[in-house]
């Protein structure tokens, strides 16, 4: 990896922890954004989303302070998905948010919105394009008209696509202010790199936004991780790996075992885009210790929403986010700036780390003494709950005497009793260590 995506990355590997919006017409039939590719559906048929789109309860505001509640500092909306309706009023279509009912632009008032509460900005934007006539269908794996004779011996102009796509990418540079993150969704089989004029457009978006990060899928997907996990990325290599609905088990490394920035992407149902039916969310305490796993391997979390069709995060979302918040509130010191811990994995939990002081997260009650595995007894200058500081007691008695290269702590009085813990889902202790075993 190189300086320059290290560099431009510093502030991304501090965040941690970010929010993703899937939003767009599909809120309407309400089946997942990929709807249209599912049921094999006309672009004409599909239109009549596009007149139904009636987003009244829009407001932007409102998810930037949920998404500051959550502890979340970043935030990545759908400026454009597969299906080619662009929330932003783009000139070179017709098909976006400025003519249907919603009548704005979208993607303008996100962007307010969300920095007027702090928050780091960016725009995920599809290179595949459902909805313009010059992008491949009869061939293509992907493509609502994929084997559909209708299109089999269509003459497309691809160029002409491209234009259009560059065109599009090149109006949310420079129309937009200063963008944090441009997420770029995604490559397959040829899809890929040059087939993009992938160097031309980096190019052109570094001349707008020098300091912009970019995802790795120009070249990648969930699938592969494309160049930048090489010895020499490509200028499109982008600068951070996109695991998707998975946390990769050791972290992500390139060939010479250096670590590169990677953000795991993850729904809280199972779709990206509103679904009515999927009610199937993972809990609060199950998507901390997540976030948690996450940074102890050196990566990022965008946790996705996909708002109604009316403009309104699900109640769900809303709930579990506003738990995340209350624990973040107390705990997120152990997140931010943090990263892998040169201490191994202890089997109740993780660490994590930043600079000398390691953070214990502990998801799992000891019986009796917590064993604080791989720090000495001497080692530990002291221990303290994160959610409080309070000190903890060291927990070294008489039964702990024959494990003598373990530091203990016990969460109650009495080191031979067993407590349960203070915080059933991931109680983090500071621990401060002596000299620099940091
Ligand atoms: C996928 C899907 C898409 C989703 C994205 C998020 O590649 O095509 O619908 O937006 O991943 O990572």
């Amino acid at each position: 990896m190189n300086q320059e995506i290290r560099e431009r990355t510093k502030w991304f590997m501090d965040a941690r922890f970010g929010m993703f919006i899937h939003w767009g017409i599909y809120a309407v039939p309400a089946c997942g954004e990929w709807m249209m590719s599912q049921k094999r559906m006309p672009v004409e048929e599909y239109e009549r989303y596009f007149d139904l789109f009636d987003p009244v309860d829009y407001d932007p505001a409102a998810w930037a302070r949920l998404a500051k509640k959550a502890g979340m500092k970043y935030a990545v909306l759908t400026a454009k998905h597969h299906d080619g309706f662009c929330l932003f009023d783009s000139a070179l279509t017709d098909y976006k948010a400025t003519n249907t009912k919603a009548g704005r632009d979208l993607v303008r008032e996100f962007l307010e919105a969300f920095r007027a509460e702090g928050i780091r900005v960016g725009l995920y934007f599809s290179v595949i394009d459902w909805h313009h006539p010059d992008f491949p269908k009869y061939a293509d794996r992907n493509h609502p008209m994929r084997g559909c004779e209708r299109f089999k011996d269509e003459v497309i102009d691809f160029d002409k696509y491209l234009a259009y796509m560059h065109g599009q990418v090149r109006e949310l540079v420079t129309g937009y202010g200063k963008l944090d993150i441009l997420w770029f969704d995604f490559s397959y089989d040829d899809m890929c790199g040059e087939k993009w004029k992938a160097s031309e457009l980096i190019k052109m978006v570094r001349t707008y936004q020098p300091d912009v990060i970019i995802d790795n899928r120009l070249e990648g997907s969930g699938e592969k991780n494309g160049s930048i996990a090489t010895a020499s990325p490509l200028s499109y290599s982008g600068d951070f790996a996109s695991p998707e609905q998975i946390i990769p088990p050791e972290g992500i490394r390139d060939e010479q075992g250096e670590l590169i920035p990677w953000e795991l992407c993850a729904t809280m149902n199972n779709h990206w885009g509103y679904c009515n039916c999927d009610h199937e969310f993972k809990p609060a305490d199950m998507l901390i210790r997540k976030l948690a796993e996450c940074v102890s391997k050196g990566g990022n979390m965008l946790l996705n929403v996909g708002p109604d069709a009316r403009g309104r995060i699900p109640d769900e979302s809303v709930r579990i986010l506003t738990q995340i918040g209350a624990w973040m509130d107390k705990n997120s010191e152990s997140i931010y700036g943090c990263g892998i811990s040169r201490i191994p994995k202890p089997e109740w939990g993780r660490y994590t780390q930043k600079g000398d002081i390691v953070y214990a997260h502990v998801c799992e009650a000891p019986l009796g003494s917590l064993p604080l595995y791989g720090i000495g007894p001497d080692e530990l200058e002291g221990a303290f709950y994160l959610a409080d500081g309070s000190e903890i007691r060291r927990g070294e008695t008489w039964n702990t005497a024959q494990f003598k290269k373990t530091a203990f702590l016990t969460f109650g009085e009495e080191a031979s009793f067993t407590y349960p813990l203070p915080d059933k889902t991931d109680t983090v202790l500071k621990l401060v260590l002596k000299g620099n075993r940091g």
